[in-house]
Formats: C-alpha cells, structure tokens, sequence
C-alpha cells in the first residue's frame, strides 16, 4: 500500500496544500483512460473526449442538470479545478466565456488538449484554490467539482471565491456528503466498523480509500448544514444530493429506480452539491 498518511501539507501560493494530492493527480494523467475508456480511443483523440463525455454523464447524469452549463453563455465563468476537462468543455460548448485553474499542471494541460480539438478556448491557469490569480469581481460564477472538498483550508478558498465573484454573481460547489449512505453505512459502519478497518488501516485511512480507491488522497466530509459557515457572506444558500449505487448498503444493495431511491438519493446522496449568490 502506498504510504499516504500522515499527509505533508506544505504552501502552495499561501494556501496550505496536501502534498499527496499534487502527487496523486500528477500521476493520473491517464487514469480515466486506463480505468473507463480502454480500447476506445487514444487519448488526445476526438473519439476519446466523445467517450470519455458519454462515460462521465452517463455515470453521473445528473451533473449537467445541475451545473446548467447551457445557461451561462456570454458569462464569465471560472472553474476550480478543472480536472480532465469535461466539465470544463459543457461550460465552453455552452457559450460561456471562461476561464479554469488547477493545481496539477498536466490536468491544465489535457483541459487545453480537450478544447482545442473541438476548436473551443478557455484561459486555464496553473494555480490553487486558495489564490485565484485573478482580479476581484471578474466573474458571474464560479463552478467546482469534487475539489475543495480536498483542500485543508476550505475557508480561504471561499473567501477568494467571493472575492472574484462580482455582486449577483452566484457559486456551485459538489463537496462529499457526511450524511450520506455512502459515509454513513459503507464506509463508516460497514467498512469501519464491522469489518475491522478502522482498526487495520485507521479511521481516516477508510474516510479517504473507500471514497476514491486504496491510496486516494485526504479527503474532507461535510454536512448540510456546513454549508452556512462555508458559504460565510452569501446568500440564496441551497443544496440538493445526488449518487446513489447499490453498494452504498453493502451485503443488501439498492434497487436504483424506484420512487424509495429517488427520495434516498435526494436526501442522503453522497455527492452534497451547494449553491449560494453573493449579495
Ligand atoms: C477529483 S478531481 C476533480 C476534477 C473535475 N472537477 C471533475 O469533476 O472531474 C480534483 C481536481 O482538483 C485539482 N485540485 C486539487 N486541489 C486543488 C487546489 N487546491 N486548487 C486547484 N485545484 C486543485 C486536482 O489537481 C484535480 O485535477
């Protein structure tokens, strides 16, 4: 097993960084390639973004429901941690007038590729979270994906959040739900507990392997009800849940399309995603 714990944090453009999850992405520049799209396409291909477009929306529908890419064209949007790039090519194909930052270079780097083989642009940026390199109310909304949920100092990034926001301008974060199915009985319960991994691997150890896979970074969990103080200063706050799989109640699974799933999915979905306005 790797050695990822206790995690390194160190400054990174005055944000305090885990050092492990610059380690981690760094290495997994081909991870979606080689974990979803084998055998498709090469990487960098037109047919590879296709696939790897109908992999990610097919597995997570609902995330263009609630990221409503479609509806900031002529805006200006940022993106926090852009990731592979799909997401970011919604809000580019949508019109939006954008701009991305990560804190891995190569994911900069293959959001580029991604756009440009659709003739699409946006201005992404090397950079943290922590310290948006751009100026106070520059855009209308800011967008982020399963990456803050990442960062030790939560609180600064929203602070620089709604710094670059302009008034009006509004905010969508999915950060991971502490009450969840997915915390509460797998990992916690199920994994934790019963099976003794608390005791073999340590609490934290299981928080952050049975999110994303043995060896995955720190991870942070959060409540509803955190959404308050993390969105400090905003108004309008809302959430709603999403992601439910059958292995969330491990040894009894789901039954994924019933009216019973759709209302534990609305409620105790692993994916808790926030949406605030600044004033
Ligand atoms: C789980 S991936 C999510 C990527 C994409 N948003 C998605 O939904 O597929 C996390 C991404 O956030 C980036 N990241 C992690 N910490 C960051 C930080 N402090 N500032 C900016 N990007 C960060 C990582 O490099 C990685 O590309």
């Amino acid at each position: 097993m790797p050695k990822i714990w206790p995690p390194i944090a160190f400054p990174i453009n005055g944000c305090r960084v885990n050092k492990s999850v610059s380690k981690y992405y760094n290495g997994s520049d081909r991870e979606l390639a080689q974990r979803y799209i084998r055998d498709i396409a090469d990487i960098g291909t037109k047919e590879y973004y296709e696939a790897a477009l109908a992999h990610r929306y097919g597995l997570y529908p609902e995330i263009p429901r609630i990221a409503a890419f479609e509806s900031f064209k002529d805006k200006d949007v940022l993106e926090i941690g852009v990731g592979q790039g799909a997401d970011h090519f919604m809000f580019a194909k949508g019109g939006a007038s954008l701009s991305g930052i990560d804190l891995t270079e190569k994911h900069c780097r293959m959001t580029r590729q991604f756009l440009d083989a659709f003739g699409l642009h946006s201005n992404v940026l090397n950079g943290s979270a922590c310290n948006l390199p751009f100026p106070s109310a520059s855009f209308d909304h800011v967008y982020s994906c399963g990456v803050l949920l990442l960062v030790q100092d939560i609180e600064k990034a929203l602070s620089e959040i709604y710094r670059v926001l302009r008034p009006g301008g509004t905010v969508t974060l999915m950060l991971y739900n502490k009450r969840s199915l997915h915390y509460l009985v797998k990992t916690r319960l199920y994994y934790g507990w019963m099976l003794g991994e608390d005791k073999a691997i340590g609490r934290q150890a299981v928080n952050d392997w049975y999110t994303d896979g043995p060896g995955y970074v720190r991870v942070y969990h959060y409540a509803p009800r955190d959404l308050k103080w993390i969105y400090k200063g905003f108004c309008d706050i809302a959430y709603q849940t999403s992601c439910l799989t059958p292995e969330q109640m491990p040894e009894v699974g789901l039954p994924l399309d019933n009216k019973a799933s759709r209302w534990l999915e609305r409620r105790f979905g692993f994916f808790l995603w926030g949406t605030a306005r600044k004033p």
